[in-house]
């Protein structure tokens, strides 16, 4: 099978309203998924921290295979204010869903986590075989500690009751669904905001933080949802897996793309009393690669499409500012 072939049975996607999951379920609609094999809830209609529900859904619905794209997500000053709650929401999610799925018969379960679970000092480009070698990030500990909880699950699970749980570590994402939030989203959707609020407003500069010189690595989220759908394919699946695309930009460079999309003639400055933070970071991806994937939508076209949905969600008042 490859990713362009719907999984059998019933797919259950977690967090199908998040940028990750609203993806897979696009994937899998275009793959021509028929609504009775497609499971959604929203955490209105089930909240992942509750077992007795979680365990009622997965009793009721007997999903067969499930891509849990579901977890509480947030940038460095959420992470850091809330660990509390970034650690005990996401273990809770994974537990109750990764033991429920075995206790009710799912034959693929798919966790997905970041590769905020590799250590601070990771060599570059980050191997998966790099796990748990040194000390992690200090600003978001909780959330990789969860994250790493959830995938030694699927993999002690795996080696015990021989179910075929696994996982992939998906880098940066951008596209359709991000956050653009003035201070709480990421590089990417942050950039496309000011610089189209800098042509609207007619201004000249755009200032971004630090020297523009750290190196970083995206994935359109098109790509993993594609990327997923493929490992999850896989008779044999690795049972941690980076999805990526190995290669990086600098954050000078994007910003440059970004100017040119957003249609940005102004001077970008840049205002280096600001962190840079680690200088390069991008993931190996010569796993995926070795199972037969690779991603296909390059950087421009990306940021292309990711703009173009940003002026429609601006126009409809779908803005994600979260
Ligand atoms: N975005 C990235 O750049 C990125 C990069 C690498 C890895 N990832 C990984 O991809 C996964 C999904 O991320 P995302 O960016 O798609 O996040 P997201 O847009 O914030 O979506 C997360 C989803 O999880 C749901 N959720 C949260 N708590 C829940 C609960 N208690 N019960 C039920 N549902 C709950 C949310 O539901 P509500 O909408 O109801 O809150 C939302 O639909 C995460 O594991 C993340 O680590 C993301």
């Amino acid at each position: 099978m490859t990713s362009e072939q719907l999984p059998s049975g019933r797919i259950y996607v977690a967090g199908h309203r998040g940028m990750v999951g609203a993806a897979v379920v696009r994937h899998l609609q275009r793959l021509g998924i028929a609504d009775h094999d497609l499971i959604t809830r929203d955490r209105s209609e089930l909240d992942l921290i509750r077992q007795s529900d979680v365990e009622s859904f997965f009793e009721a619905e007997r999903p067969d295979v499930v891509v849990f794209a579901a977890a509480k997500v947030g940038g460095i000053h959420a992470n850091h204010t809330y660990p509390a709650e970034f650690i005990y929401d996401n273990l809770m999610m994974a537990a109750n869903a990764i033991h429920a799925a075995y206790r009710f018969g799912t034959a693929r379960f798919l966790f997905l986590g970041s590769t905020c679970i590799y250590p601070r000092m990771a060599p570059q480009p980050m191997p998966e075989d790099c796990l748990l070698t040194g000390p992690l990030e200090s600003t978001n500990e909780a959330y990789a500690l969860a994250k790493i909880s959830g995938l030694k699950l699927c993999e002690h699970y795996r080696t015990q009751y021989g179910v075929k749980f696994h996982s992939a570590m998906p880098t940066n994402l951008y596209g359709p669904g991000d956050n653009y939030h003035p201070e709480n989203s990421h590089v990417m959707p942050a950039m496309i905001r000011r610089f189209h609020e800098a042509v609207r407003d007619n201004r000249d500069e755009v200032v971004i933080w630090g020297t523009g010189t750290p190196r970083r690595e995206f994935l359109h989220v098109d790509d993993l949802a594609q990327g997923l759908i493929h490992l999850v394919n896989l008779d044999q699946p690795p049972n941690l897996v980076n999805v990526g695309t190995g290669t990086d930009i600098s954050i000078r460079e994007l910003a440059e793309l970004i100017a040119q999309i957003t249609g940005f003639s102004g001077e970008i400055t840049q205002d280096t009393s600001k962190p840079d933070g680690t200088p390069v970071k991008r993931t190996n991806i010569d796993l995926i690669k070795s199972t037969g994937w690779q991603p296909r939508i390059d950087l421009e076209t990306g940021v292309g499409r990711t703009y173009d949905d940003f002026l429609r969600a601006s126009q409809t008042g779908t803005l994600r500012a979260v």
